[in-house]
């Protein structure tokens, strides 16, 4: 099967390529992507260049992960954001409008107050971030028929950026505080994987938008599993609040729900014990 991935060079884009990468016939694209037989240097907000593209390769599917994630710098750049987030969007369901889409979107769709969120649940987004993947969404869906949204929740495996900052802070002895007034459902890279390979694979699901998710837990309660499954000193582990803290982009609760992403594609998401005790050994 033949797939144009966005956003290659991200950390997305990556664990795609080498989780799924034997599957699949994958060719790249990155703003800046180094080019090769098997990626294109693109940015996928110039029209033009995305019509360029579509001249020199017909996938079977197209993975978008491209964008930017990074919440600080789209509420300092709300046109850098939209350009990343929705104008790579439309430019691909215009360019490929025959072609099979997943989008990768986000949890930050939803307004973070109340949690458990499903598949089907009005929007909400609060932080431009949040707008311009719900605008994003929603002019993929509407320009694309064969367009798809699969939802994550903050991705992790063993280099995810929070277990390294956990894994070195408490290896040197020194307290974290973890909000255990913000719930989420952070997604286990594998998880994600088996998610998405069922909606590459299976062209006919009958839904448009699939969450994958893991359970819903505090950012507190996380770390603690982390680090007793990591063999390290889980009392340094301190309780925080968002609320004093004034952790700006930390909602009480932005967890997603999957039960309808389940029950169609007929698969089962663990649990973030077992998998954190795997990451635990893995260094
Ligand atoms: N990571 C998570 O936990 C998570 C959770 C939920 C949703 N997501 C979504 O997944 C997507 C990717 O996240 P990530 O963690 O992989 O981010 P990342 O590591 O920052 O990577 C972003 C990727 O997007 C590419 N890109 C950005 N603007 C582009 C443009 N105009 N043209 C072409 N390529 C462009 C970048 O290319 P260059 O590096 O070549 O510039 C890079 O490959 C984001 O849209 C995010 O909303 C991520």
């Amino acid at each position: 099967m033949k797939i144009l991935l966005t956003g290659s060079t991200g950390y997305v884009g990556k664990l795609i390529n080498a989780g799924l990468g034997h599957r699949w016939d994958i060719t790249g694209a990155s703003a800046h992507a180094i080019p090769d037989a098997r990626n294109f240097q693109c940015n996928l907000a110039d029209a033009e260049q995305v019509r360029q593209l579509s001249k020199q390769i017909s996938p079977d599917v197209i993975i978008h992960a491209a964008g930017d994630k990074n919440l600080a710098r789209c509420e300092a750049n709300p046109a850098g954001a939209y350009l990343a987030n929705v104008q790579t969007t439309i430019n691909l369901a215009q360019s490929f409008p025959d072609t099979r889409t997943i989008y990768i979107s986000s949890d930050y769709v939803f307004s973070g107050d109340r949690g458990s969120y499903r598949e089907d649940d009005a929007l909400g987004p609060v932080t431009v971030y949040g707008r311009t993947k719900a605008c994003a969404e929603l002019a993929g869906l509407t320009l694309n028929p064969q367009f798809c949204v699969l939802r994550l929740s903050a991705l992790y495996d063993e280099k995810a950026t929070f277990l390294r900052f956990l894994r070195e802070s408490l290896t040197r002895g020194e307290a974290v505080n973890c909000f255990e007034d913000a719930f989420y459902s952070p997604t286990y890279f594998g998880d994600f994987l088996i998610v998405l390979q069922h909606l590459v694979e299976n062209p006919v699901l009958g839904r448009r938008i699939y969450h994958a998710c893991g359970q819903r837990i505090s950012r507190y309660f996380f770390a603690k599993l982390f680090a007793r499954a990591a063999n390290l000193e889980s009392s340094l582990i301190q309780q925080g609040s968002r609320i004093t803290e004034n952790a700006p982009f930390i909602f009480a609760d932005i967890s997603l729900e999957n039960t309808l992403t389940c029950e169609s594609l007929d698969v089962s998401v663990g649990r973030h014990q077992e998998y954190l005790s795997f990451l635990g050994l893995t260094r």
